[in-house]
């Protein structure tokens, strides 16, 4: 478990590691490179349909297309996320004093996601892609959990978002046969989040022996619920149009698809492992959970 640094020792090292190694894909991205021919977007073994009847009947183009849609949909999904997150910390910093390394970090910290949103913005225009996302009916829910959310499940279900796309951003950043250009997306966004991760792991350790026994309930079930809801939106039906497979089809065959929901356990096993162990997973919110995949 985490041993929590003082606030303001971690804020001040933070914002020193920002200071020395930021990105700006605008000028570290050469976004003209041609595309590798023949290279897939996502590890071909983590596109949900892998494995199925479905798959076996693709062709290597067809399972490569699919893979850039996949990610397209992760990037769309991430990127969106970055947009709540964006408001979270803004309402968090409100209250905070500005003369903190604690609050200039969450400043900071907004700074990094609005340049991840457009790097992500345009490796999914570069590669031609539409414009995928959450279902309708997340994309208006969140519109109030950005507005409302605050305390620990809010840092706890960022840390889900954060935490579930990075484990499969870090296995793809120094593989070689993935597209180049995703891979220096990766890495850029996985050296920027992990000073995020920290930040709010920290906070999550220091708010969790704060909350009572009804409290801690409601928090797990929030966090259980966002977590549930953003691991079944990362990948937008419409997807499977791509390959001309019906997106209720291709769904139906994803969530049944045990190599699908063993990725989605892959990629839940850190942050989970973390929760479980300040104490945000557990009670009768678990089985949400299970039901996302998430936990065995
Ligand atoms: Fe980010
Ligand atoms: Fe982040």
């Amino acid at each position: 478990m985490l041993d929590p640094k003082d606030r303001e020792a971690t804020g001040a090292r933070l914002l020193s590691s920002s200071a020395r190694n930021s990105y700006d894909p605008e000028i570290d991205i050469d976004w003209d490179a041609p595309l590798a021919e023949g290279k897939a977007y996502l590890p071909l073994h983590r596109v949900s349909l892998y494995g199925t009847e479905i798959w076996e009947r693709l062709t290597p183009e067809q399972r490569i297309e699919l893979s850039k849609h996949e990610i397209g949909s992760v990037a769309s999904v991430g990127l969106w996320f970055e947009i709540v997150l964006i408001q979270l910390l803004a309402r968090y910093v409100y209250d905070k004093d500005p003369r903190t390394a604690h609050a200039q970090y969450a400043l900071t910290e907004i700074g990094d996601e609005t340049r991840h949103i457009v790097m992500f913005a345009k490796a999914i225009e570069r590669f031609g892609l539409p414009r995928y996302g959450p279902p309708r009916v997340v994309h208006e829910l969140a519109r109030a959990f950005k507005a409302v959310s605050g305390g620990a499940s809010m840092f706890a279900s960022v840390l889900v978002a954060e935490e579930i796309t990075d484990r499969l951003q870090r296995s793809m950043m120094d593989a070689e046969d993935i597209q180049p250009l995703i891979r220096m997306v990766n890495r850029i966004h996985v050296v920027e989040e992990a000073r995020h991760v920290r930040y709010a792991r920290e906070e999550l350790v220091r708010l969790m022996p704060t909350l009572g026994k009804a409290k801690l309930e409601l928090h797990r079930l929030v966090t259980a619920v966002v977590g549930f809801a953003i691991v079944d939106s990362l990948i937008d039906p419409n997807v499977y149009k791509s390959i001309g497979i019906d997106p209720a089809e291709g769904r139906r065959a994803a969530l049944r698809n045990p190599h699908h929901q063993a990725t989605r356990l892959w990629m839940g096993e850190k942050i989970t492992e973390f929760l479980g162990d300040v104490g945000m997973i557990g009670g009768r919110s678990t089985k949400i959970w299970r039901r996302a995949h998430l936990l065995p």
